[in-house]
């Protein structure tokens, strides 16, 4: 036997479980789609951030040879993240990776910019705009007996610190 309360609360329960049946389906939805993300990411070789990582890299890169540098000689190893510029008789080699969030920074009329959140430095790498608050780390450069420059990114040298052409140290 039923009254109008208990149609009224078998009603009301109906409601509850069929809101609940499709709350459950539409997270199984979600969730699977997200893994199908995750799968073919994976499949693809992709990281997290959807980039596709190489080989690892060594930290010692041979950059050429010391004769090559003449003086006001700029190059960019972006792959491996630096520049190595000869100014006068010293060789430098400075992070191109913007000391806030990592991202590759790109030259600039004033020295480097970060194109993510708008960090700039100057030519040696000092914090000059935000929001990067730290600068921009320079690298050990050493001649081999080869006669090629060498740039070594596990080396952080302080700023200002540089190769001698003369002096060969
Ligand atoms: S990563 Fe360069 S400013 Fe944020």
């Amino acid at each position: 036997m039923t009254n109008d309360n208990d149609a009224a609360t078998n009603e009301s329960r109906r409601q509850f479980l069929q809101k609940a049946a499709l709350t459950v389906i539409g997270a199984g939805i979600a969730a699977t789609g997200l893994c199908r993300c995750q799968t073919e990411a994976a499949a693809a070789g992709l990281d997290d951030d959807g980039a596709k990582p190489g080989p690892p890299r060594s930290p010692k890169v041979k950059v050429g040879k010391l004769s090559d540098f003449k003086v006001g000689t700029k190059k960019s190893f972006a792959g491996s993240g630096f520049e190595i510029e000869r100014r006068g008789d010293k060789i430098v080699a400075i992070s191109l990776h913007c000391t806030h969030k990592g991202v590759l920074i790109n030259p600039s009329s004033k020295g480097f910019a970060c194109p993510a959140h708008g960090a700039q430095f100057d030519k040696d790498g000092r914090v000059t705009n935000g929001p990067a608050q730290t600068n921009l780390p320079w690298y050990s450069v050493t001649l081999l007996k080869t006669g090629e420059l060498e740039v070594d990114t596990s080396k952080v040298v302080p700023l200002g610190t540089s190769f001698d052409v003369k002096k060969k140290k």
